[in-house]
């Protein structure tokens, strides 16, 4: 198995590849926010991740969105730096740093030269490699950025809400982007053994109201308005109502998966291989 190939195989197949990326609008974004509070999220996978830091740490964040994990870091390690290409993410990030120093590049991972953003204690990516359909290159770079620690984030697991609405307004089967599986084994294919841990997680989807849900999965399906009533009443079907929002209560594990310190070796970062050199193993 190619698993570089098979990974940008389902990059390009994946269902919301074929839309615009939602991360550029700005009602997307105020929904993000919206999840990241219900979900409460980063939660315990803030926890796995700053265990290795201290105040002399520095860390890089890509994908970093709208500060999940960049903000409360930037409190905790020496110095933040992030990688976001979305302009509605950072007007959103800048806004909610208030006083805090982080330094922020607006671009893509793949446009990055590695002089540009230097070598990272930690280098994080959660959620955040789905759209990168060249991933040997990405997680070189990545690696060669990583001075003690990698940690990915990524879900896993099936979204049924996912599942059935695309097979009820667009006759398919949903396509879900790469997910664990393929990136811990494009990471033995560059002979770097990685750690997967798993972790129960709230996956739930939160809406101020039906107008919202509406408007959210008709861009997100790309349906035409004579479909808006169907999508609608589906809707109103589907999710559940509680002190004037509605809801679809998912729970499904999500993965942490990192290179350097073993999952649960409570060491400092100081003690931990360099990643880079990992990178040029033997991979066996
Ligand atoms: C689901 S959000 C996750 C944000 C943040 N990491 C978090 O956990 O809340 C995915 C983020 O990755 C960013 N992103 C997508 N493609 C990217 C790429 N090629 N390079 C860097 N960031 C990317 C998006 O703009 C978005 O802000």
């Amino acid at each position: 198995m190619n698993w570089f190939a098979e990974w940008r195989e389902l990059v390009l197949r994946s269902s919301f590849r074929k839309g615009q990326s939602p991360f550029t609008s700005k009602e997307f974004v105020e929904w993000y926010e919206l999840q990241l509070e219900h979900n409460n999220y980063p939660g315990v996978l803030l926890d796995k991740v700053q265990r290795h830091l201290d105040e002399h740490a520095t860390v890089l964040d890509i994908g970093a969105g709208t500060g999940a994990f960049a903000l409360p870091l930037a409190q905790r390690v020496k110095a933040v730096t992030v990688v976001e290409p979305s302009a509605e993410m950072l007007a959103r990030l800048r806004r909610k740093m208030d006083t805090t120093d982080i330094r922020i590049i607006n671009k893509r991972w793949e446009d990055i030269d590695s002089g540009e953003v230097g070598r990272h204690d930690l280098v994080l990516a959660a959620h955040s490699l789905y759209d990168i359909a060249d991933i040997e290159t990405a997680l070189k770079k990545m690696l060669s950025a990583a001075k003690k620690h990698l940690y990915i984030i990524m879900g896993a697991g099936k979204s049924k809400f996912y599942a059935d609405i695309w097979r009820r307004f667009k006759g398919e089967e949903y396509h879900p982007p790469p997910g664990f599986i393929h990136l811990y084994n494009v990471l033995y294919e560059l002979g770097v053994p990685a750690n997967v841990e798993m972790i129960r997680t709230p996956r739930n989807q939160i809406y101020v109201n039906i107008e919202q849900a509406v408007k959210h999965w008709r861009v997100r399906l790309d349906l035409a308005p004579e479909k808006e009533g169907d999508l609608r009443a589906y809707l109103l079907d589907s999710l559940e109502e509680k002190d004037g929002k509605l809801y679809w209560r998912e729970e499904r594990p999500t993965a942490v998966i990192t290179t350097g310190l073993l999952v649960g070796d409570a060491g400092s970062a100081g003690h931990a291989g360099d990643v880079g050199s990992a990178a040029g193993g033997t991979g066996c």
